[in-house]
């Protein structure tokens, strides 16, 4: 496996991302908590850093036991570090050095740039810049603005580089890392699912050993691969709670707690439906409408958590975009557009410690980990659903009522979806109720009733998405369908905007 020694940049888990991507296992440590079983890891890799090698703070961890010993990459702060306490030189740069650049040279026969050639664009993003190279430094790269763009150390296998490989915009930096860690440190691209299993479960029982540990499932993808994990891990310690907030889909707390109940975990369903629906009475604005669902959730979960004892961990399936957005939500640089969920949601009187198995993968590598434990595919491929379920797509406020339709809206909605073979070309699907009544005619009455739109997107993340395509044969007949059955529904639309500048949800 390959060790990544974290510095605090924002792009360390991308790296991770990107070598697991190569199908080679990685793990992320602090700078300065440098595993003891040192030998178990064959090549390392130095992440970069918001820090300068040249402040009073510089980072700078005693790497006598890596360095020339095993194969190791080093990355923007890691490379100056390098060069700084190596018998280089460091210095502010002058010239601009964030974000798109060139190779404009590149040292003949390097096999670390194999399959690589001049003007491959590289992603840069330092103030600092390397003036002189390390003691025994060979320049292999360089672009137009920076001429230490890479180095290596002769005698050693150690490389080291101004660029960030692991961000998308460094069109070749996988290419890169195959270079490093398959041609260079003898890694085979055998990494899978169950090593990463093996190895989480192992860490899981570390961390918690004999403690108990509660989980909240939600009904989707991440809760439910986490509680697997956990289960697998640590058993009946294990106590998972699944909670009603009445804004699930028809009959989802039933059908999905039943189907826990059926994979051995030890879950309780609490169904909180009126204190939601009380809760959430006369609310209108959606953020407001979202701080009330969680402030409710909170206050229920606290509640069942409080009726175990000794509870010492709360464990969540927050995955890694889970963090990355968070981060403006908790008064990072980028503007709040909605604040999210799972991360940072947590009551100070709680006091739990927090063991989150998922947090460094991504959602396909999820839905990998859990075809891999055996969870059912059905489960694994459902659509992605909001916390705060269909109270952010019914417009406006909340009443029993209107969820009724709305469930009655999305079943059908759903069901055609599955029927017409349609739900696994979708990323996510779902009905809104918005707050217009129109008027319409049926039989030879007249009516005044609600409008509902329909949405389906395609995306990978949910960062961007854009309206699905769908047959309007398909669109035809779940329009009659919701009009004929749904009760108090007389129109429907289609959602046709793309995010951005829409977004996915309408509130
Ligand atoms: P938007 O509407 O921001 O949605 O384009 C992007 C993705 O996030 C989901 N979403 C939420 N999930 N709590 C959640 O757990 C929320 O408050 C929330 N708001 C949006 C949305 O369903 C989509 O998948």
């Amino acid at each position: 496996k390959v060790l990544i020694l974290d510095f605090g940049s924002q792009y360390t888990q991308l790296i991770a991302r990107r070598v697991r991507e190569l199908n080679i296992y990685s793990e992320i440590h602090p700078f300065n908590k440098i595993p003891t079983n040192i030998d178990s890891y064959k090549a390392v890799i130095l992440s970069g850093s918001p820090n300068s090698v040249r402040g009073e703070d510089a980072l700078h961890p005693d790497l006598s036991a890596i360095r020339g010993k095993k194969p190791m990459l080093a990355v923007c702060y890691g490379a100056q570090y390098l060069a700084h306490f190596s018998g280089g030189n460091v210095a502010p740069s002058n010239t601009r050095e964030y974000g798109r650049a060139n190779l404009s040279f590149i040292k003949e026969d390097e096999a670390f740039f194999n399959k690589i050639n001049i003007g491959s664009q590289v992603w840069m993003s330092h103030s600092d810049t390397i003036k002189e190279l390390p003691t025994n430094g060979v320049l292999i790269a360089s672009t137009n603005d920076v001429t230490n763009a890479a180095y290596r150390i002769e005698g050693e296998d150690t490389f080291a580089i101004q660029f960030h490989p692991e961000v998308y915009h460094s069109t070749d930096g996988k290419q890169l890392l195959e270079n490093f860690l398959v041609h260079l440190s003898g890694f085979k691209q055998d990494w899978t699912p169950d090593s990463f299993i093996e190895e989480t479960v192992a860490a899981i029982q570390e961390k918690v050993g004999n403690d108990k540990v509660v989980l909240g499932l939600s009904g989707g993808v991440d809760s439910t691969v986490a509680a697997v994990l956990l289960n697998k891990a640590i058993g009946k310690n294990l106590y998972c709670i699944f909670v009603n907030n009445g804004l699930l889909r028809k009959n989802e707390f039933e059908s999905v707690l039943s189907q826990y109940e059926g994979m051995g975990l030890n879950v309780k369903g609490v169904d909180a439906s009126k204190r939601f629906l009380d809760a959430l009475a006369g609310i209108e604005d959606p953020e407001k409408k979202r701080k009330a669902i969680g402030n409710a959730f909170i206050e229920v979960f606290d509640d069942e958590a409080h009726k175990l004892t000794d509870v010492k961990w709360l464990a969540q399936g927050t995955i890694y975009p889970d963090v990355i957005e968070s981060v403006s939500a908790t008064g990072g640089p980028s503007a709040t557009i909605k604040s999210h969920h799972n991360v940072g949601g947590l009551p100070d009187f709680m006091k739990l410690k927090i063991v989150e198995p998922l947090r460094a993968i991504f959602k396909d590598e999820v839905r990998r980990v859990g075809a891999t434990l055996g969870i059912d595919p059905e489960l694994l491929g459902r659509h992605p659903f909001p916390g705060p379920g269909l109270g952010i797509r019914i417009l406006g406020d909340i009443t029993a009522e209107k969820v009724r339709i709305l469930q009655e809206v999305d079943a059908i909605f759903i069901n055609g979806l599955k029927a017409w073979g349609l739900y696994d070309k979708v990323w996510q699907a779902g009905a809104m109720l918005l707050p217009v009544n129109s008027v319409g005619v049926m039989g030879d009455e007249r009516t005044y009733e609600k409008c509902v739109a329909l949405r389906a997107v395609e995306s990978t993340d949910g960062m961007t998405a854009d309206w699905v395509n769908l047959p309007y044969e398909f669109l035809q007949k779940t329009s009659n369908d919701i009009i004929n059955k749904v009760k108090g529904v007389n129109r429907v639309v289609y959602d046709i905007s793309s995010k951005p500048p829409a977004t996915i949800e309408w509130e």
